[in-house]
């Protein structure tokens, strides 16, 4: 076994004999350190762990709180020089620091667990410093999106690209035959392999640019947050963030360049910000992006002005309080002003390689809460592409069945029987809405796969009295739409389906 490998097996022995997991570390430092940590503050776990010197706290204190620990301390938790010879503590004067930060973490809907190596937070307790060009994110908030929605099914090859700390492989460990990992800054690559080595995970870590390092391969999923930000040319760019392309092509050249990467069936899933340009709606740019052969589906969480996309992204690279602070934010805008960058969109992207002979985009705004993980939900988008564009004959003639998971909210004047309006809500997924009348509910609630859609408008309309053709001619159109929703799935639908051919 060598050194690496040797120290690495050690710590994780360690981190299992000493219950290093997120349970543990939470009943040690609270709900509320937890909270504090969150919001880059370490006092209120400190206040927790109090006076312990006790193997679990050495660790979180060297680990999580960024402390200098007695050297006594150290040696009784770790293996101080095995360690300090990979370069991950340093010893001095009886002090010992770790020069990375090592936390568990657990997915609760998928019970994947383990722990993930990165930089420290650069800023924390209000001190504020600039991070590195270099720096290694840990598990930040975008990399639980991006787990949830990146689908859990049993893949081949999958590709994390723009591995970072390594968290998304570790995730695709879970699921993936073969799993690579790529990065374009080396110390990323350093950390996501540390990550690898303590999880005793296979993962073919790479390093290069965008699809660079896998050019002759193709993945059945690949999964990226990538360094999305839109901001002014820099030769100080943060790795993490910043990609170093004009406004957001560097979305684009990861959507675009996907096609040849993904094998017939595969799918992309991304994390990112796209511009809001003069004079051009936001969706068809991005339907532009969507390659020969797949089929997309673009849903955007938020929209941020400038200013406050400015204010976020500045305050992130530690420019608050700084004298440049002002100048900074001037190019910036001056630089969103010479890209025609009027706002600025946070979203989901879910790409299939259908085999569609012209793709099939959907774009749609929705900021409402979600119930996660909504991986399968919008994997569902895409393959109701398909179904959504049947003629009226062949929807007719189908059986349905309506998703599992729907409520019916009645809202109406205090004691009346017959409700004013009537609202089936979806609790999975994207849990959308919709408002049916009598006929139209009775007709979804007769969804369950047993008579085709002719048959049952044929019953409401006699048990209603109306006419059948006009019943016909109405449910149609509505039915159409909740099938482009998912509301809707034929029976005898496979997730295969969607494949051309
Ligand atoms: C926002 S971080 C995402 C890290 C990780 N995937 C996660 O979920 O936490 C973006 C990563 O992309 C890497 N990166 C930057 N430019 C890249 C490029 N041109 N090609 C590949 N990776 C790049 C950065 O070094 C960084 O690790």
């Amino acid at each position: 076994m060598s050194t690496y490998t040797d120290a690495m097996s050690r710590l994780r022995e360690v981190l299992i004999a000493v219950d290093y997991r997120v349970d543990s570390v939470m009943e040690a430092i609270t709900t509320a350190g937890q909270s504090d940590l969150e919001r880059n503050h370490t006092v209120a776990a400190c206040r927790a762990l109090g006076q312990r010197t006790d193997r679990l706290a050495t660790l979180i204190r060297l680990f999580i709180l960024q402390q200098v620990v007695p050297s006594s301390q150290a040696l009784a938790a770790i293996d101080v020089s095995g360690l300090a010879e990979l370069g991950l503590i340093t010893v001095q004067q009886d002090q010992v620091a770790a020069m990375v930060d090592i936390r568990p973490f657990l997915d609760e809907s998928t019970q994947a667990s383990g722990w993930v190596v990165s930089d420290h937070a650069a800023s924390v307790d209000t001190r504020v410093v600039p991070p590195t060009t270099d720096h290694v994110l840990g598990m930040s908030p975008a990399s639980v999106s991006l787990s949830q929605i990146t689908p859990r099914h049993e893949v081949g090859a999958a590709l994390d690209l723009g591995t970072g700390c390594g968290i998304q492989s570790l995730y695709l460990c879970e699921h993936a035959r073969q799993v690579v990992a790529t990065d374009l800054n080396p110390r990323a690559l350093t950390m996501a392999s540390l990550t690898f080595a303590l999880n005793d995970v296979r993962v073919d870590a790479r390093l290069g640019s965008l699809y660079e390092p896998v050019a002759d391969e193709v993945f059945d999923l690949i999964t990226t947050n990538p360094p999305f930000v839109i901001a002014p040319p820099s030769d100080k760019r943060l790795t993490y963030r910043e990609a170093g392309l004009r406004s957001d092509d560097l979305m684009k050249a990861v959507i675009q360049q996907a096609g040849p990467r993904l094998a017939p069936g595969g799918s992309l899933h991304v994390l990112g910000n796209w511009a809001h340009v003069d004079g051009q709606p936001w969706e068809n740019r991005l339907t532009q992006w969507v390659p020969a052969g797949c089929d997309a589906y673009f849903v955007e969480r938020e929209t941020l002005d400038p200013y406050e996309y400015i204010e976020i992204w500045l305050a992130d690279a530690g420019w608050m309080g700084s004298p440049q602070y002002l100048t900074k934010y001037r190019q910036w805008l001056e630089y969103f002003g010479a890209c025609g960058v009027r706002s600025v969109g946070l979203g989901w992207v879910t790409m299939v390689k259908s085999g569609s002979d012209s793709p099939r985009v959907v774009a749609e705004q929705w900021g409402h809460s979600v119930s996660q993980p909504v991986a399968d939900d919008l994997q569902a988008h895409i393959r109701a592409l398909d179904y959504a564009d049947w003629s009226d004959h062949r929807i007719l003639d189908q059986t349905w069945v309506l998703a599992p998971g729907v409520v019916q909210e009645t809202l109406g004047p205090v004691g009346r029987q017959d409700p004013a309006t009537v609202v089936l809500r979806r609790v999975d997924g994207l849990r959308r809405a919709v408002q049916v009348d009598y006929e139209f509910g009775g007709v979804l609630g007769a969804c369950d796969g047993e008579l085709t859609l002719a048959q049952i408008v044929a019953a409401v309309a006699h048990l209603s009295g109306t006419d059948l053709g006009g019943l016909a001619d109405m449910v149609m159109p509505k039915f159409r739409q909740l099938v482009a929703q998912t509301w809707l799935t034929p029976t005898g639908a496979s997730a295969e389906d969607h494949l051309a051919g």
